[in-house]
């Protein structure tokens, strides 16, 4: 199985799909599901300050033999620090490792800019290769698109067919950033469902495996997150079939955003 990758505005190449850690208990469970992840051809990790379990995600990186410069990385400042280039340092010290191939700020609090000079420091101190942002709305992403001299390469956005957030996704595309799929599941809530049922059936996929292709067929890089070896395996094998345009269709009109340019997680700005 290999998976595809996309060309970031950094000149590097994002994994089409990859393994989230969010609600992973530091310790036994993170580095369990990141060797079964990567054992199972996963080369994308996603993990956060917030989620405190870094370190264990570098140990498990670090034990699996698999060569650093074919993982892709990822952690997110947490905007309740002060310096983002100060918080990289620690990431990279808990983590174990030299550099970070993404780094993103969480969520705009306080609003989309004032954090961006500390990213952009990551980037010139060689902390990390790209830099970019979570859950920016399209008016956020051009406040910071206006000022930065590195410009995001990548927003992280509540994204699956229920949330499915085209105006979001193409004012990325407009700005030159690539959208990638957090909770593609629905943190596990969207797993149920006739529509979904039916085009898995009619496809010999699961319902998670049809969600997450759904997403790749959008164009964005997806992490589901589980804790369970088989489901790392299952959500792995998307690569081998394709949702035809009547089922994507079918799965577009699931679609509860209606298409807003909102990328919020929940209703109203659940971070102020
Ligand atoms: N930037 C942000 O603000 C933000 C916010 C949310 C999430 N994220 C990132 O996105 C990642 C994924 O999102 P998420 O954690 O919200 O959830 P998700 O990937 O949408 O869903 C995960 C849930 O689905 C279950 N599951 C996974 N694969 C399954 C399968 N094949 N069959 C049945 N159930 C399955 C998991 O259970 P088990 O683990 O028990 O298998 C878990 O309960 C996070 O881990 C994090 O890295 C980022």
């Amino acid at each position: 199985m290999t998976v595809t990758t996309r060309k970031l505005s950094n000149g590097t190449e994002i994994p089409m799909f990859g393994l989230g850690v969010w609600q992973v208990d530091d310790g036994a469970q993170t580095e369990r599901a990141v060797t079964w992840a990567l054992e199972a051809g996963y080369r994308l990790i996603d993990t956060a300050q917030a989620y405190g379990n870094e370190a264990s995600v570098g140990k498990a990186i670090r034990e699996s033999g698999v060569p650093r410069e074919e993982i892709f990385l990822t952690t997110k400042f947490y905007p309740g620090g002060k310096d983002a280039r100060v918080e990289a340092e620690k990431s990279l010290e808990r983590l174990g490792t030299e550099y970070l191939d993404l780094y993103l700020i969480h969520w705009p609090q306080g609003g989309p800019t004032w954090a961006w000079p500390g990213m952009e420091a990551a980037v010139e101190a060689g902390l990390t290769k790209g830099i970019g942002i979570s859950n920016f709305g399209a008016d956020e992403i051009q406040e910071l698109s206006k000022v930065a001299n590195i410009q995001p390469a990548v927003n992280q956005i509540q994204f699956s067919p229920f949330e499915y957030r085209a105006g979001l996704v193409a004012a990325g595309e407009e700005a030159g950033v690539v959208s990638q799929a957090y909770s593609p599941l629905g943190t596990g809530r969207h797993l149920d469902g006739p529509a979904l049922a039916r085009i898995a059936e009619a496809t010999g996929h699961t319902p998670a495996q049809v969600l997450i292709r759904w997403a790749i067929q959008k164009g964005l890089s997806v992490i589901p997150k589980s804790v369970h070896q088989d489901r790392i395996v299952e959500n792995f094998n998307v690569f081998d079939f394709e949702l035809d345009d009547a089922a994507v269709a079918d799965l577009d009109a699931l679609d509860t955003t209606h298409q807003t340019a909102d990328a919020l997680s929940s209703s109203g700005k659940w971070w102020s």
